[in-house]
This record gives structure tokens, C-alpha cells and sequence, in this order.
């Protein structure tokens, strides 16, 4: 069930004058109520409204809305029904503020076996009804998609490895995919993954066999054809170049970048934006066996080209070399944009809120800058520097996978710049950091937080 958030209503019903008396006294001795996301409770025994809830929206921005709608799913009682005044409303405000009341009620419980994998999102938690009273439906529609995706992209991220294997994951975006018209998928396994070196390599360890999805959503009225790219490794032991224990603990999430970009593609169907969206979903397993890949061996990418592969922990650049060199020879895109779990260098370098962005386009950086800025969502831009591409240089093959000189999680996007070639926009997110919440906050739950749906919804819905 997908909570239940509406506008309308009676604007005078909304606040009885009594009501905004005691309010008023309340918040007299209240520290910093319009801060945004503080919420002061007002218990009315025997009286109709029961309960009043007083939520500070801050400046009354987007951010200040987000944070009062998280703040208000988390303060209600299960079961609840909510009359919010939101007189005046922008639908920016809306959007914002339905966004965060669903996302915030979000929770997982991991399915017993893998044929029951129930999607258990808020039912317990949430209230029954958020009514806007006074403002506008615009906002909503596009709200209830991006977050019923971003709800779908933590369920698969938070997933644990048992149940998610390539097979499995393949499978789930097949089935959304079907449930929507106009969308179509392509789940390419086995020989029909012939050519696809990097796939080949990093899957090869592991008894759970590698996929290649595609997801299309084509339009009539589109004019732009964008691709997206996900990284998605269902789980990262680091291969052969195993990573300590503490490293690979959470690494079920190492398909955060796929799981995003194919949830913002299903929202585009939902909302049927006028944008051509093509969806590169490499899946694979990094797994350590006698089977997988050695440090030092020589892989053939889709596009020809050789990589050295000198760490098998640098497992998601082989994927996505596959998927850009793909792109680019084959869909004719305008846009190609590919996020992925890629280095433990974006924490490094950002922390874990923020997602490094890299492209060569100012445009099209720029565009991305807006979109997550209005998603409540931080990117920061980075470099690319060409005086680090010699770092990436093999004397056995076209380029070292992971060169042991320069800023990991800019040599690693050097490393992804070589494969998009010249007649497409690109930009890179290394997601790593953000994909994941230690804790509970605003309107991310702890775990998988579903990072770039809402940006990429945004994103897309501006091209449109
Ligand atoms: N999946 C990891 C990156 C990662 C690390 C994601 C921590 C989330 C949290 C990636 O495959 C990886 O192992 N990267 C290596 C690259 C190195 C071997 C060049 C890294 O970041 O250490
Ligand atoms: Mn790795
Ligand atoms: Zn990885």
C-alpha cells in the first residue's frame, strides 16, 4: 500500500478558532517551532480535533516542506488521518511535502525465501491519510510516482544477496517493466552476452550467472533519447582481491546505481514524460572461485578495447565499460547518464550525503545540479583531469582498470569517460556514499535511501 496522501477539502474547517488559541499558546514557550521539521504535538482530550500537530516549514521552501512531511509521518500515528492547512501551497511545496510524508513511512523486512518477496512498504507505520487541505493536486501525481519508485529502489538495494542475484534482479525489472504500457524489456543471459568482456569477467565467479537489461520507454512525441546506466553488482566480495570484512559487509548494496536509474525509468512510464529513455542494467556477482577473474588479466570490452584488470575490486568500471561502449555504438543517444556505487573515494572526498558528479558539459551539469537541488538531493561537481589520464595507461593492454596513482573516484571516472566516445553528453555520478543511511533522517529511513530517483525524475521531466 502506498500511503495515501490528498488535497482539497474545506479551508474552513481547517483550523477552528480554538484550535488556534491553544496553538498559540504552545508555541509561546516553543523552542524554534518554524525551524523546519520540528513538530510540536498538542494534545486535545475529549475534543475534536484529538490531536494537533504543529510543523515548522522553515523559509515555506521546498526544503522546508520536505522536512515538515517527513516530520509529520514520523510524529503520526499508525492508522491516523491527517488534515494538514496548506493554504497557498506551491506545488513545488506539494511535491516536496508528499514526497517525504511517503518516503519517510517507508520500511523493509526481508522476505523468508526468495519466492516471497513481499515489498512490506509502510503498511505498519504509516497514517491511513494525509489530507492538503487548501492546496493544489499539482505536485501530487508527480510525487506518488517518484516515490513509490524510490520506494521500489530501497526494497531492491536493501535486498539482501541471497534472494538478489543477477537472475533474480533481472526478473524484478522485467516484471514492473510489463506492468507498465509502452515499456519494454530486454534481459539479455548467457551466449547472448557474447562481446560483453566486462560482464563476463566480473560474473564469471559466481554460480549466479550475469545479466544484461534493457529498458525502453520510446515516446512518440519525444524528441531527446537519453540513456541511463546503473551499475548493478548484486554483491561485491572484491573478487580474487578480496576486501576485509568490515568493507564487504553491506556490499548487497553495490547495485544501488542500477536500482536507481531503473526505478526513475518506470516512474517516465508512470508519468508518461515525452523524453526517450533506453536503460543499461549490467548485473553481475563479484564473487571469489576458481572460476573468477585474476589480478592482471586481459579484458576485451564491448567496444574492443583491452583493460588490465590489476584489482578485481574494481569490478563496476569493467560492467559499465560494457554498458557505455554499448551505448554509444549502438542506441545513438543525445544524453547518456550512468550512476553507480562506484569507489569508497566519493565518502572520501564528499561524505556520505553527497554524490560526486562529473562531466565534461556545463549544460548538462548544470541541468543535474538544478534537478537534485530541487529534489533535496546534494551532488557535488568534480574534475576531470587530463593530467591523470596517463595514470590509467597498461603497457600489456589499452588501460589498468584500477590505476594505482591519482584520486580514486576521478581516475575511476577517467577510467568510464574512455568508452562514451564524442557524439553524446555524459555525466558520471559515483553514488556510493549517499546509496546508504547509517540512520534515520527527514525522509530517508535507515538503509537503502533509493539516491537519484528523485533527481533523475526531475531531471528528465525538465527535458521533456
Ligand atoms: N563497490 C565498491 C565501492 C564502494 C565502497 C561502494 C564502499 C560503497 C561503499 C567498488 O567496487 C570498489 O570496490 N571500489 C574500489 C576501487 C579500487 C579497487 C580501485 C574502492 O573504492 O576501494
Ligand atoms: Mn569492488
Ligand atoms: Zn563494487
Amino acid at each position: 500500500m502506498v500511503l495515501p496522501v490528498g488535497a482539497g477539502g474545506d479551508l474552513a474547517a481547517r483550523a477552528p478558532q480554538d484550535v488556534l488559541a491553544e496553538a498559540a499558546e504552545l508555541l509561546r514557550d516553543a523552542d524554534d517551532p518554524g525551524r523546519p521539521g520540528a513538530v510540536q504535538v498538542l494534545p486535545r482530550p475529549l475534543r475534536t480535533p484529538a490531536r494537533v500537530l504543529l510543523a515548522g516549514v522553515g523559509a515555506g521552501d521546498a526544503a522546508g516542506w520536505r522536512a515538515a512531511g517527513a516530520a509529520i509521518t514520523a510524529a503520526a500515528r499508525a492508522g491516523e488521518a491527517l488534515r494538514v492547512a496548506a493554504h497557498d501551497l506551491h506545488p513545488d511545496g506539494v511535491r516536496a511535502f508528499a514526497e517525504a510524508a511517503w518516503l519517510a513511512g517507508y520500511a523493509f523486512r526481508a522476505p523468508g525465501d526468495a519466492d516471497d518477496p513481499a515489498q512490506p512498504y509502510g503498511d505498519d507505520t504509516n497514517p491511513a491519510e494525509i489530507l492538503l487541505v487548501g492546496a493544489p493536486e499539482a505536485g501530487l501525481a508527480e510525487a506518488r510516482a517518484t516515490a513509490a519508485a524510490t520506494a521500489l529502489a530501497r526494497d531492491w538495494v536493501n535486498m539482501p544477496s541471497s534472494v538478489k542475484n543477477p537472475e533474480w534482479l533481472a526478473g524484478r525489472f522485467a516484471a514492473e517493466a510489463a506492468g507498465r504500457p509502452g515499456l519494454t524489456a530486454r534481459v539479455l543471459a548467457g551466449d547472448e552476452l557474447a562481446g560483453f568482456g566486462g560482464i563476463l569477467a566480473v560474473g564469471g565467479g559466481s554460480v549466479s550467472p550475469p545479466r544484461l537489461v534493457e529498458l525502453s520507454w520510446s515516446p512518440a512525441n519525444a524528441t531527446t533519447h537519453v540513456v541511463l546506466v546503473g551499475k548493478g553488482i548484486t554483491f561485491d566480495t572484491g573478487g580474487i582481491s578480496i576486501k576485509p570484512v568490515a568493507a564487504m559487509t553491506l556490499m548487497r548494496k553495490d547495485m544501488g546505481g542500477a536500482a536507481a536509474v531503473a526505478a526513475a525509468t518506470l516512474a517516465a512510464a508512470d508519468l508518461r514524460l515525452p523524453v526517450r529513455v533506453t536503460t543499461l542494467l549490467p548485473l553481475a556477482e563479484n564473487a571469489v572461485s576458481g572460476a573468477a577473474m585474476r589480478p592482471g588479466d586481459v579484458i576485451t570490452h564491448f567496444d574492443g578495447t583491452t583493460s588490465e584488470s590489476t584489482n578485481t575490486d574494481a569490478e563496476g568500471r569493467l560492467v559499465l565499460a560494457d554498458a557505455l561502449g554499448y551505448a554509444a555504438a549502438r542506441l545513438d543517444p543525445d544524453v547518456i547518464v550512468d550512476l553507480a556505487t562506484l569507489t569508497g573515494a566519493n565518502a572520501v572526498a564528499l561524505g556520505k550525503r553527497t554524490a560526486a558528479l562529473y562531466s565534461q558539459d556545463d549544460e548538462l551539469a548544470a541541468a543535474l545540479e538544478g534537478a537534485a537541488a530541487a529534489a533535496g538531493e546534494q551532488v557535488w561537481r568534480m574534475p576531470l583531469p587530463e593530467d591523470y589520464v596517463p595514470y590509467l595507461r597498461s603497457d600489456i593492454a589499452d588501460r589498468f582498470s584500477a590505476p594505482a596513482q591519482g584520486a580514486g573516484s576521478v581516475v575511476a571516472a577517467l577510467y568510464l569517460r574512455e568508452f562514451v566516445g564524442d557524439t553524446a553528453q555524459w555525466a558520471h555520478l559515483d553514488m556510493s556514499a549517499p546509496s546508504w543511511a547509517d540512520a534515520a533522517d527527514g525522509e530517508l529511513t535507515k538503509g537503502a535511501t533509493g539516491w537519484g530517483v528523485r533527481t533523475l525524475v526531475r531531471w528528465l521531466s525538465a527535458i521533456a
